[in-house]
């Protein structure tokens, strides 16, 4: 089996989204890391979100690609994530940082779809017993 069949296995265009982000990485601002980092999702109505990371002199508050897809998602009309990957800048594949899946999960939820280094998982799967609004209460 090829890996673009893998990735087709759920009958998503994942390789289409992979392209989305590989996309976004290219806008990457990263004079420190040089590391670009993309990001896309698909939103529940069926839009495309795309992030890319942006860092700043001060090292600490550096947005991770999936910081900016997230404001993207509330900028044009809210909705759940259902699908995301991001890719490094050879439009790899990579797995969101720990703050990120939480910035996920939080828009995504449990059954938020993610291709992952080692295929496609759930938000569940990445970020278990995932800390969410209903422990506010
Ligand atoms: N980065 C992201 O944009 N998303 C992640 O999930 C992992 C890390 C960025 C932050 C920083 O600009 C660079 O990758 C190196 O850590």
């Amino acid at each position: 089996m090829t890996e673009k069949q893998t990735y087709a296995a759920d009958g998503f265009d994942w390789e289409g989204l992979r392209q989305h982000a590989a996309e976004a990485a290219k806008h990457a601002y990263v004079p420190y890391s040089g590391y670009a980092v993309g990001a896309a999702a698909i939103v529940d109505d069926g839009r495309v979100l795309q992030g890319c990371n942006v860092e700043n002199a001060s090292y600490g508050v550096t947005l991770c690609a999936e910081c900016g897809l997230v404001s993207s998602l509330h900028l044009s009309g809210g909705g759940r994530l259902t699908h995301f990957v991001c890719v490094n800048s050879a439009g790899e594949v990579i797995m969101p940082c720990g703050r990120c899946r939480q910035l996920l999960s939080e828009n995504g939820g449990p059954g938020l779809l993610l291709m992952t280094v080692s295929g496609v998982k759930t938000m569940a799967e990445v970020l278990p017993d995932a800390f969410g609004p209903e422990a506010l209460g």
